[in-house]
């Protein structure tokens, strides 16, 4: 595939050549086990195959490999401009990054909380130990690992990537990015200098609500293929059906994000610019309303598909939902329909007035009303 197609002509087509069908819509490949070749003259022992290195392209079980997501990961190599492996979900991906770096300390900032809960399993059987990002400077060791969400959750608002690769690097530590909250063409991570990318695929790429996914991505083949041997024993790998959704998902993307990421931009500026006519709004949070330097550079669509409000007391943030029609109470994100979330009751160490938003690919119009008119009713 020539490399300078763009995201939409890649979504599409950059797993043409895995086609082996005439399908034009990929088949679902539901089968557990596949057939070896029936040339015994072809038949080689695992040892040959795998001293050979080719055993990762043969498709004989599906917790090794299967063709739907050999077909998932060319695209998402593609999109997210490295090596892809794809797993079962996003916590799943990011297991495997533990594994994969095996860090004996982690700096993390604000990001998603199971996450922080991998860390405490690992803290719990292998004493690994979790430290606040703004400690890093100070602290960090050799072989140690930052981990950075940006944008961040829930608030939609981003850190600056490269001033925490700085302090990685001058340390011989590594950056893995939660990129889930802006995937390409939001934010092109491997620019600033991150050593790995992990994506909830769940949200933005599957993009219906209806499957759990997860990527990492790396610029280094060898470490694909250590992840690829690693999650053939972890039995991570995305499911058959849910690979299928996936790829199906994956070739409207470009038009979902892009309205995603639209509407969001005009409804944070209306409510920001309208501040005034609701008295029980009390801060909006978005990289769209940030004013560092680093904005800009980092996120050159000014931010993801999701924000945050505050009300002024716990008890209109429980309100709020119920009075918005198109906005579903619903944690997640990432889908074509807009949610908001009472946050505390996902996340424990969010603020009680917090309410998370996602916004789907609705009209933009409709979406600034329902949410007008729920504010008004607090
Ligand atoms: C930023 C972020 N990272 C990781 C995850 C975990 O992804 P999954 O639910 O696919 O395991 C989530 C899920 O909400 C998330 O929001």
């Amino acid at each position: 595939m020539a490399e300078n197609y763009r995201i939409a002509t890649l979504a599409i087509h950059a797993d043409d050549h895995h086609a082996h069908t005439s399908d034009i819509a990929s088949p679902i490949h539901l089968s557990t086990t596949y057939a070896y070749t029936s040339d015994p003259a072809q038949l080689k022992s695992f040892k040959e195959v795998a001293e050979a290195g080719t055993f990762y392209d043969d498709i004989v079980y599906s917790r090794e490999n299967q063709p739907v997501v050999v077909r998932i990961e060319e695209v998402f190599s593609k999109l997210l401009d490295g090596h892809a492996v794809a797993y079962s979900s996003g916590l799943s991906a990011f297991h495997a990054a533990m594994i994969y770096y095996n860090p004996k300390n982690v700096f993390i900032g604000q990001s998603y909380h199971g996450c922080k809960q991998i860390l405490s399993i690992l803290k719990r059987n292998s004493g690994v130990q979790s430290y606040p990002l703004e400690s890093a400077s100070e602290l960090i060791q050799p072989g140690d690992l930052i981990h950075l969400e940006s944008p961040i959750n829930p608030y939609g608002t981003a850190i600056d990537i490269e001033k925490y690769v700085k302090i990685a690097h001058s340390h011989g530590a590594v950056v893995l990015l939660d990129s889930t909250f802006a995937p390409p063409p939001l934010q092109f991570p491997f620019e600033f200098g991150v050593d790995m990318i992990m994506h909830s695929a769940t949200k933005y790429f599957g993009g219906h609500s209806d499957l759990l996914a997860g990527v990492l991505v790396t610029k280094d083949p060898k470490v694909a293929q250590t992840l690829h041997d690693d999650r053939i024993c972890l039995g991570t790998i995305t499911a058959s059906l849910e690979s299928w959704l996936l790829l199906r998902s994956l070739r409207t993307y470009d038009l979902r994000i892009r309205k995603q990421v639209a509407n969001t931009i005009k409804i944070v500026k209306y409510l920001d610019e309208h501040r005034a006519e609701f008295p029980a709004l009390k801060s909006i949070t978005h990289a769209s309303l940030q004013k560092e330097e680093f904005i800009k550079r980092q996120l050159p669509l000014n931010g993801g598909p999701v924000f945050s409000i505050e009300v002024a007391s716990p008890e209109l943030a429980k309100i709020m939902p119920s009075k918005t029609k198109l906005f579903h109470h619903a944690t997640s994100l990432g889908g074509v329909e807009s949610l908001i979330e009472w946050r505390a009751m996902s996340d424990s160490e969010i603020s009680e007035t917090l309410l998370r938003i996602s916004v789907g690919v609705e009209d933009a119009d409709d979406l600034v009303e329902d949410l007008c008119n729920a504010l008004k009713q607090l």
